[in-house]
């Protein structure tokens, strides 16, 4: 269960999230929203790039704000970047042990991620994977360890539709293999609903809906903040 409370950050005069409130069940749930709806803002109050201007936020009932940041990592949040982050000049699997190194994972584990997502000769360097194949590596990254609370920001970016569907089967398995919450944030709705039961919406840094993710993207206020954007519900 995550729990924000009254959450707000200021970068000048902007107000990327101004006084959010919601809370997600476990499994995995979507935060989508229009182009600047401060998604990518959220998971970084989250992991501790930003610092908000006021609020609270409660994962697993430990108070995440509280934490350092590099203690968020070892309690076990893990996140993944909209630019894909794999580092070409190493093997997937050195990618993914240097995930582990930084929250004292060993060695099984990095092959128990690497198998999960079903990366085959994670021998190969990064500049030599496929698209595919390095958004796997990066979901490998966020479940190496003990994963409490993993924030995939747009991990479907440029696939194709068949590949897409490989990662909705992965990200699905995620909270019963691991016992991790998952928040996803894709432009996909196809992906959203089909992976996520609850859906909250951001629009110019307020929630506008929150629920069962087919009711949130049938909202009609929901279906207005889309409008005039090229991402259609
Ligand atoms: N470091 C920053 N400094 C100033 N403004 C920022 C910064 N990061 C994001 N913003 C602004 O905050 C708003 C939300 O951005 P972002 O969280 O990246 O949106 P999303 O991920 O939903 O597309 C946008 O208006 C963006 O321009
Ligand atoms: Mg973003």
């Amino acid at each position: 269960m995550l729990r924000v409370r009254d959450l707000s950050v200021s970068f000048g005069g902007v107000m990327p999230l101004d006084d959010v409130t919601f809370e997600l069940p476990d499994g995995v749930c979507g935060l989508v929203g229009p182009n600047g709806a401060g998604k990518t803002t959220f998971f970084n109050v989250l992991s501790g790039f930003v610092r908000p201007s006021a609020g609270a936020v409660e994962a697993d009932g430990t108070s995440l704000l509280s934490m350092a940041p590099h203690r968020r990592a070892r309690w076990g949040l893990r996140r993944t970047f909209q630019q894909e982050q794999v580092v070409h000049s190493l093997s997937a699997y050195d990618n993914v042990r240097i995930a582990a190194d930084e929250v004292g994972a060993a060695g099984d584990q990095v092959r128990e991620a690497l198998a999960f997502v079903g990366l085959d000769d994670a021998q190969r360097r990064g500049r030599h994977l496929t698209m595919l194949e390095r958004r796997l590596t990066e979901i490998a990254r966020s479940v190496v360890g003990r994963p409490r609370l993993v924030l995939l920001d747009e991990p479907g970016a440029g696939l194709a539709e068949e590949e897409t569907e490989r990662l909705v089967a992965l990200i699905r398995k995620i909270p019963e293999r691991f016992g991790a919450q998952v928040i996803l944030v894709d432009h996909d709705m196809e992906l959203v609903s089909a992976v996520c039961g609850n859906t909250v919406v951001l629009d110019f840094g307020r929630v506008i809906a929150l629920g069962p993710t087919a009711d949130v993207l049938s909202d009609e206020h929901v279906k207005r903040a889309y409008l005039g954007t090229e991402e259609v519900v």
